[in-house]
């Protein structure tokens, strides 16, 4: 275990001083996988956070550096790097948010369905021991395939009696971050201004953006809201190609991760209204996980809102992706129940 905190007693109170959210809560924050391509920009932006007063930074490999190197940074939360399994519990003991970026990403070629060999197993672990050491934080998913990876964790919960629907949250914040910047572009608006929200999964066409609800309004012909959708369903791919064998996003991703641990953290502290888009335990469809809109409170999810009124073109996409997301969501129902 590593742990770096800012030494000088001047250098410190003038930090605290500097922030206005001095009062608030100690919150501790586990990154898992916190080594990797978006757990190193990730642990940077958690840094960054005042909300965060303890940071906890896991890999199996190189987390001493990263730690070391993220801890100078001269924020509110102290910084501790844990390295190999036996470290994992101390890293997750007391957490109120666990971010999970630990995986393989992808290769050109590859879908996020092709990950699931590998991701499967490693998520798995990783819950069993969320159950154990921090059977109440709020779970932020983000390795791949999310449409799987929720589902599992789910499962590992429910076996170790812990689960809690209200507490599990597939990041898809990096759709929704696509959708606001392509609209914008399309659109010619300014992009701070846009919301667009994004529903049903996170893989190709169970990527689902709600052109027809985003503001400000545009009324942009339809061949552009379709090639808008598909740009969104296909952003990941787009990155893993101009990666050209390095990976998948991980600045992008690191930045939505960041947007939506910030959210998590935020409904934990009674901030009223706070609402983000995630892949969670729903009864909005037929499916037992669905994206749409979460208004996040003190105990993770407060409420699963409903669709809104949809398009043809989007009720059209809703009842396309049905059954690819279904598949995905019993493959690891499936992985997590085999013995
Ligand atoms: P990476 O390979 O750069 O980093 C993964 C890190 O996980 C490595 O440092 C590795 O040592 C670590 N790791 C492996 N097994 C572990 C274990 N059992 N416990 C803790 N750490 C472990 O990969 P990258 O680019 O950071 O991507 C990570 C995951 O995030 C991939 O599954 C990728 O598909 C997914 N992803 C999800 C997105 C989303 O929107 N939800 C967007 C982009 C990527």
């Amino acid at each position: 275990m590593f742990r770096y905190v800012a030494r000088s007693a001047a250098g410190k109170n003038l930090l605290r001083r500097g922030y206005a959210t001095e009062s608030a809560p100690d919150r501790k924050v586990a990154v898992l996988g916190a080594a990797g391509g978006i757990g190193q920009p990730l642990a940077l932006l958690m840094k960054l956070n005042p909300l965060v007063s303890r940071l906890a930074l896991y890999d199996i490999a190189n987390t001493p550096g990263v730690a070391a190197d993220v801890s100078h940074v001269n924020t509110r939360s102290e910084v501790t790097g844990y390295v190999g399994e036996d470290q994992l519990g101390q890293a997750l003991e007391g957490c109120d948010v666990v971010i999970i970026p630990a995986g393989v990403p992808r290769k050109p070629g590859m879908t996020r369905d092709d990950l699931f060999n590998i991701n499967a197993g490693i998520v798995k672990g990783l819950c069993a021991a969320i159950a154990k050491y921090c059977p109440n934080a709020l779970v932020n998913m983000i390795s791949n395939p999310v449409n799987s990876t929720v589902p599992i964790a789910a499962e590992v919960f429910k076996k170790a009696g812990t689960y809690d629907e209200k507490k599990l949250f597939g990041v898809t914040t990096l759709d929704v971050v696509r959708a606001k910047t392509f609209y914008a572009g399309k659109a010619k608006v300014n992009v701070a201004d846009v919301n667009v929200p994004v529903v049903g999964g996170h893989a190709g066409i169970t990527i689902l953006p709600l052109f027809s609800q985003a503001t400000p309004k545009a009324n942009l012909p339809e061949d552009d809201i379709k090639a808008l959708t598909k740009r969104t369903q296909d952003g990941g791919t787009e990155v893993v190609e101009a990666k050209a064998g390095k990976g998948s996003a991980t600045l992008s991703m690191a930045y939505a991760g960041a947007i939506f641990a910030d959210a998590c953290l935020k409904g934990l502290n009674g901030v009223p209204n706070v609402v983000e888009c995630s892949f969670v335990q729903s009864t909005v469809t037929e499916l037992p996980f669905f994206a749409s809109k979460v208004r996040l409170g003190k105990n993770g999810v407060e409420e699963v809102l409903g669709l809104g009124p949809l398009s043809d073109y989007e009720k059209e996409g809703l009842e396309k992706l049905k059954p690819e997301l279904k598949a995905s969501i019993e493959k690891g129902i499936n992985f997590a129940n085999q013995i």
